[in-house]
């Protein structure tokens, strides 16, 4: 059960399959350019999506609004130091302000960042300074059939070749917990210790995308010997106590809507970073955030690390995972932290890549259902793509089980329709991250083919 209950609540709007089939005709087949009163369950992303807690409405209302030195930038500092240990602590409006102020401030062109799998800001991010971003995730992490406890590793054997060939090239190694864009998978102590040993004997600065540390901190209490006694906010420490900073978005494991930081102990980078912090996000004690979103972050890096809580948020997507599994719904196994991912590309084999078959299947659970979900593949990532999912984010809190019951059956009941279903071709695209407004039109005159 959730180990909490319901103080407010928000109505859902009850929509009909007629309504959905205009409403997604509308938005041109992408479910990003929906209303989202339109949507009954948005699992489009885990970020900044999540429930508030009592307490953290209680502090925000304690918010200091201070331009300089307020109250809450000092609880904010305390909590994240006391999490992470680390020193220097810089508060940005989201995840993606770290990384930009992190690389601008670290990176010239032509550096290499290596990383077990780069979230698409961040290789963004790194690439827009000219550097280059290379991944160096274990060969499992590839294969969605195959089940590993820790499939967000690093292949160390990979990341020693890359130190030893690129030398000074190598600005910074970075590992991604949970991995996002390899399934929300897990990484082992085991694994970022071997990291940190290589960047010592290369003299590399390791740095950890943090933003879902508590779900892996969860992920190595249940699943890695000798941590089955230790409390997660215990683990994490550990894991940060490996590297030499962190970029954080609050948004995730910080459980809060908006937010995010920096975090690292090298005092001169630091104070690198602030100079950036100040032309672009605001002042060091605010950061492009109000003081009340710094009373959420402070207080959700409390709440975000409770056995109970870490129990059920984990153990409730596993239970989706399995509702499908047990259907014969091909999804990425194991399941991740944060998300299911469907396997479309097992799922509607006979819709070729160039006609989206993850595109296919969002669109079906759509019209289906009212649950919206983000295609990850061949829309997103064009011909990088190696494969072709639909991803089910699962907000923090927000949710019952009743309601991951109602999306369980409706994606087990678009795979029973799957033979049916047919791609789509793109009637406008803009030049960048198109899958974000992108317009479509169904290939087949039938559509929508699933009952
Ligand atoms: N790093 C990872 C691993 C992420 O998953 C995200 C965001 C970011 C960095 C950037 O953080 O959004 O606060 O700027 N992931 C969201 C998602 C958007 O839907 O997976 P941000």
């Amino acid at each position: 059960m959730e180990p909490y209950r319901i103080k407010t609540v928000e109505p859902i709007r009850v929509t009909t399959r007629a309504q959905r089939e205009t409403a997604l005709r509308a938005a041109g087949y992408n479910v990003f350019l929906l209303h989202a009163d339109d949507v009954m369950i948005d699992l489009l992303t885990d970020s900044g999506t999540g429930a508030l807690s009592a307490a953290q409405w209680a502090a925000m209302m304690n918010g200091d609004e201070s331009y300089a030195g307020g109250r809450s930038f000092y609880r904010f500092r305390d909590a994240v130091h006391d999490l992470t240990r680390y020193e220097h602590i810089i508060p940005t409006h989201q995840g993606r302000a770290a990384e930009r102020i992190l690389f601008q401030t670290l990176l010239q062109p032509g550096d290499l960042v290596v990383n077990n799998i780069h979230f698409d800001t961040t290789r963004a991010n790194i690439e827009f300074v000219g550097a280059e971003a290379r991944d160096v995730v274990i060969r499992e992490a590839r294969v969605p059939s195959l089940s590993h406890p820790f499939k967000g590793n690093v292949d160390l054997e990979q990341l020693e070749r890359v130190l030893r060939d690129e030398g000074e090239r190598v600005a910074m190694v970075m590992v991604t917990i949970t991995n996002n864009s390899g399934g929300g998978q897990p990484v082992s102590m085991e694994n970022l210790r071997g990291v940190r040993a290589l960047c010592d004997r290369y003299g590399k600065r390791f740095f950890l995308d943090a933003c879902r540390f508590a779900e892996n901190a969860w992920f190595i209490r249940e699943r890695e010997a000798g941590f089955g006694e230790k409390s997660p906010k215990e683990i994490a420490r550990e894991m940060f106590a490996l590297a030499d900073g962190c970029l954080m978005s609050a948004k995730k494991d910080g459980l809060a809507n908006i937010g995010g930081f920096l975090a690292m102990n090298d005092a001169a980078l630091a104070e690198r970073c602030r100079g950036l912090l100040i032309l672009t996000e605001g002042f060091p004690t605010y950061g492009g955030l109000a003081g009340y979103d710094l009373e959420a972050i402070a207080q959700g890096l409390q709440e975000v690390v409770d056995v109970e809580y870490l129990r059920h948020r984990i153990g409730s997507i596993a239970r989706l995972a399995t509702q499908l599994t047990m259907a014969g719904v091909p999804i990425v196994q194991p399941p991740g932290g944060h998300a299911v991912y469907i396997d479309a590309g097992a799922l509607v084999p006979h819709i070729d890549r160039a006609e989206f078959p993850g595109l296919a299947v969002a669109n079906a659970l759509y019209i289906e259902s009212g649950v919206r979900a983000s295609e990850i593949g061949s829309l997103m990532f064009g011909s990088a793509a190696q494969l072709e999912l639909v991803r089910l984010a699962i907000p923090r809190r927000l949710y019952t089980e009743s309601h991951l019951d109602y999306v369980a059956n409706a994606v087990i009941h678009v795979a029973a329709e799957a033979a049916q279903l047919s791609g789509y071709r793109i009637t406008y695209a803009p030049q960048f991250l198109r899958h974000f407004s992108a317009r479509f039109e169904p290939c087949s005159a039938g559509f929508p083919a699933c009952v």
